[in-house]
């Protein structure tokens, strides 16, 4: 892995018990972002019904997700052990603990059976290259998903290098200090997630997706450079 690859446990962009706060900070519309994903697999699914939330990270879609419906089972999955023991806490705290599992790992290392009637990935694939390994997640997620299922990709996206991109990246900096972050702070941020990130255009976006079986693809919400989208598993 390049050195300066993020991970959760071993090189984590912010401290983890520090996520929480700094995902409100540092990804416009963070909250809002959740409640119109949650929105969707509502208008999409049954009360009975289950999910599965890849880069479940602190349990911020488990938690909110299954407060809101009391009947949908979860499985959230990361490789991240420190991130999975903060999501833990919050699904005792909120008594979810029946109806949310964890999975310490990775989607591909899942069995291929129950299916699953819909899956998030939110935040989580930027940080895999376009080497097959974005391709390898989808389809993992596409593998365990029954027909007509629905989908939630969340990612930062756009080209590096060009003049949009590198637009955005100075409109987030400035940003992050309109949500309190001293100006060195909002650099160096710059620096750690602008190298550890691999954003792709939209257009490669959706054909990664439809690649991955994907169909009905909608970008539902935007926030600067991080972008979402909702599909159907064809
Ligand atoms: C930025 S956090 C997002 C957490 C949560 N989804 C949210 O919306 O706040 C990214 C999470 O993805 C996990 N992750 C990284 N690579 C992954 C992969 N290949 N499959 C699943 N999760 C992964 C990380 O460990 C981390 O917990």
């Amino acid at each position: 892995m390049p050195e300066q690859s993020i991970n959760f446990d071993s090189n984590p962009p912010v401290a983890v018990n520090e996520y929480d706060n700094m995902a409100q900070i540092a990804l416009p519309g963070y909250e809002a972002m959740h409640t119109m994903a949650l929105s969707f697999l509502r208008s999409h699914l049954p009360k009975e019904a289950n999910l599965l939330i890849v880069g479940a990270g602190t349990g911020m879609e488990l938690v909110k997700f299954g407060q809101r419906n009391l009947a949908w089972q979860m499985l959230g999955v990361d490789p991240s052990s420190n991130m999975l023991a903060i999501a833990r806490d919050k699904i005792q705290q909120h008594n979810l603990s029946q109806r949310i599992q964890l999975f310490h790992g990775f989607t591909q290392d899942l069995p291929s059976t129950p299916l699953y009637d819909a899956a998030t990935c939110i935040l989580v694939m930027h940080f895999l290259p376009d080497d097959g390994s974005k391709l390898a997640l989808l389809q993992s997620i596409a593998q365990r998903l029954k027909s007509s299922a629905a989908f939630i990709l969340v990612d930062v996206f756009g080209e590096k290098g060009t003049r949009e991109f590198e637009q955005m990246a100075a409109i987030i900096k400035i940003f992050w200090q309109e949500m309190g972050m001293t100006p060195e702070k909002s650099v160096e941020s710059l620096e750690t997630i602008h190298k550890g990130i691999h954003p792709l255009p939209e257009s490669r976006v959706l054909e990664l997706l439809q690649q991955a079986g994907f169909g009905n693809i909608i970008r539902f919400y935007t926030g600067l450079w991080v972008g979402g989208w909702i599909a159907t598993k064809n």
